[in-house]
């Protein structure tokens, strides 16, 4: 029998899961869990690279694994895990530091927007972050890493540490490709559509967070920023109609439909129908998802058990692959 391919993605436990987080990567997880040997986990060890508060980061890192079960990741059939429950992540995190360029670490998108945002705290975790994101993915041998737009970089580093470390020492790492879906790659700021939507920044307004009461979600639709053209029809025009294309791109993750067939539904409608029928379709798709993770929420002992399985099945794999760089790099043996 041909072996499963295998998936691994995770999210930073730094903010409140937005609608960005969902369409992006984690709507598309539960799709794949059947075809592959999947991996999901909660960033912890990423998020500190900016302050948290302490009870607030426990409180997210738990429900988010309740949200991710709610979004349809069975435990049964996909590893769930806290990245810091599995120590083999920073270990293998300091050794690809010991690969990972100055140089290339210095170009990182994402390394050069948070030092900008936290001026005060520009810390060596912010700076070799993508070393431990390589870490994340390669304990696991994946094939594919789905995950948003402004991730893609972070994996092509990755790459280029497999290329390295394989280069030297023979082929111990999987080379693993990114996987971006077509539609909510990059889900932008409702109030600033040159803005990605983020989990920690641009206020309160730019975002719909998964657990938002709808009330507040259609609020938050009915204030979106559209254009200030005059044209006021909806048309996906990403370049002059960056607000319209935006809640467009949300509207089809949410229904299915293409741009034709929205730019049809609202013909000589204008904006003020169409902004309260994106925040409707949002409120019915995340429903659900709000009802069973608040079902999930109230079982800590079941989702206890979940995270503790999920550590032990990842830290069984991660194991493998750490003892067999461990060995190659020159350490002595245990
Ligand atoms: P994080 O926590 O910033 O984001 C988690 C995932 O959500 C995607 N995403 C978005 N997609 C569309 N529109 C948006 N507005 C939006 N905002 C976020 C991100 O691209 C990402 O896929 N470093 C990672 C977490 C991580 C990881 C890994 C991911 C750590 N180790 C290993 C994959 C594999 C991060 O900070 O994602």
């Amino acid at each position: 029998m041909e072996e499963k391919k295998t998936m691994l993605s995770g999210i930073k436990p730094s903010g409140d899961l937005t609608l960005g987080s969902y369409l992006g990567p984690l709507h598309h997880w539960p799709k794949m869990i059947e075809e592959y040997d999947c991996y999901f986990f909660m960033a912890d060890l990423h998020a500190i690279t900016v302050r948290q508060d302490p009870a607030a980061l426990r409180r997210r890192t738990i429900e988010q694994l309740a949200q991710y079960i709610a979004c349809g990741l069975d435990p049964e059939k996909c590893t769930l895990f806290i990245q810091s429950h599995v120590h083999q992540h920073a270990e293998l995190g300091w050794v690809l530091n010991c690969y990972a360029m100055f140089g290339e670490l210095s170009r990182m998108t994402q390394f050069k927007d948070k030092s900008a945002k936290n001026a005060d705290n520009i810390n060596g975790g912010l700076f070799t972050y993508p070393s431990l994101m390589a870490a994340d993915i390669l304990l696991y041998q994946p094939d594919l890493v789905p995950v948003g737009d402004d991730q893609k970089q972070h994996v092509e580093l990755t790459r280029n540490i497999v290329q390295r470390f394989n280069g030297v020492y023979g082929d111990v790492f999987k080379m693993p490709e990114s996987y971006i879906p077509k539609v909510g790659a990059r889900i932008m700021s409702l109030t600033d559509p040159a803005a990605k939507m983020s989990k920690s920044d641009n206020g309160d307004t730019g975002r719909v967070t998964l657990m938002d009461d709808p009330n507040v979600i259609m609020k938050q639709f009915k204030r979106a920023i559209t254009d200030s053209d005059t044209e006021r029809c909806v048309r996906y025009d990403p370049e002059n109609k960056p607000g319209v294309a935006n809640l467009m791109t949300i509207y089809a993750a949410a229904t299915g439909r293409s741009f034709a067939e929205i730019e049809q539904e609202f013909d000589g409608l204008g904006y003020g129908k169409f902004k309260p029928a994106v925040g409707e379709a949002v409120v019915e798709m995340i429903r659900p998802i709000q009802e069973e993770t608040r079902r999930i929420l109230a079982d800590k002992a079941y989702l206890e058990s979940v995270y503790r399985a999920g550590a032990e099945k990842a830290s069984y794999a991660a194991e493998k692959t750490l003892r067999k760089v461990y060995k190659k790099i020159g350490f002595a043996a245990r």
